[in-house]
């Protein structure tokens, strides 16, 4: 994945937990370098060791430091690093969900490389949303339980994400019922 992710878990390591622990999660991850360079590619192998490195360190489980990692992105690292192509997403939370399958192709064309997630909705409704999610990656569906928590956030509107189904458990791809 492109290094602007590695680096976002960096971000919310040091400013949750100080750059002391940082050090110790990098190192654990078998990370050498000094810093993420954002706009190159890294491989996912890093990430996820980054991610399991953090949840052995701060005595966390891996689904939570994704689903921590996923409200970040959202309300701190996208908000801050791509505050108009955020804005361009909908201006409620019901109107960002419907967009979010277009989402990650205006993404693409700042990062050419990129491997993006899919997503699709059925059963649009005026508070809730069925949102199906795709992806060649395993074991991301926390980070997809966090992202969505982080869109309630950022419009302010309380809202409950219910997994129907479950790539790990053997479905074809990860579902989620979002209710506001
Ligand atoms: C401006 C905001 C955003 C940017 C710049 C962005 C960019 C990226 C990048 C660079 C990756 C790594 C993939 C790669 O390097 O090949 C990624 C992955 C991902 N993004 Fe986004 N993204 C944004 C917003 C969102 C939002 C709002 C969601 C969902 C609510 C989302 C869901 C995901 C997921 C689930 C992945 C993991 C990849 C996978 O499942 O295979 N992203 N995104």
């Amino acid at each position: 994945m492109y290094g602007m992710v590695n680096r976002a878990i960096e971000d919310m390591v040091v400013s949750g937990y100080g750059q002391e622990t940082w050090e110790r999660v990098k190192e654990k991850a078998g990370f050498e370098d000094e810093v993420f360079v954002s706009t190159e590619a890294y491989p996912d192998e890093l990430t996820y060791a980054l991610v399991g490195a953090a949840s052995s360190i701060l005595k966390t489980p891996p689904a939570d430091v994704l689903e921590a990692f996923g409200v970040y992105w959202v309300v701190k690292t996208a908000q801050e690093g791509y505050g108009d192509m955020m804005a361009a997403g909908g201006k409620t939370l019901g109107e960002f969900l419907e967009n979010l399958p277009n989402f990650h192709s205006r993404v693409s064309m700042i990062f050419p490389h990129l491997s993006p997630p899919r997503f699709y909705c059925s059963d649009i409704k005026p508070n809730s949303i069925h949102m199906h999610y795709q992806s060649h990656r395993d074991g991301l569906a926390p980070f997809v339980v966090g992202l969505l928590k982080g869109l309630g956030q950022r419009f302010s509107t309380p809202m409950t994400v219910e997994q129907i189904a479950s790539k790990s458990a053997g479905a074809d791809h990860d579902e989620f019922i979002v209710r506001w």
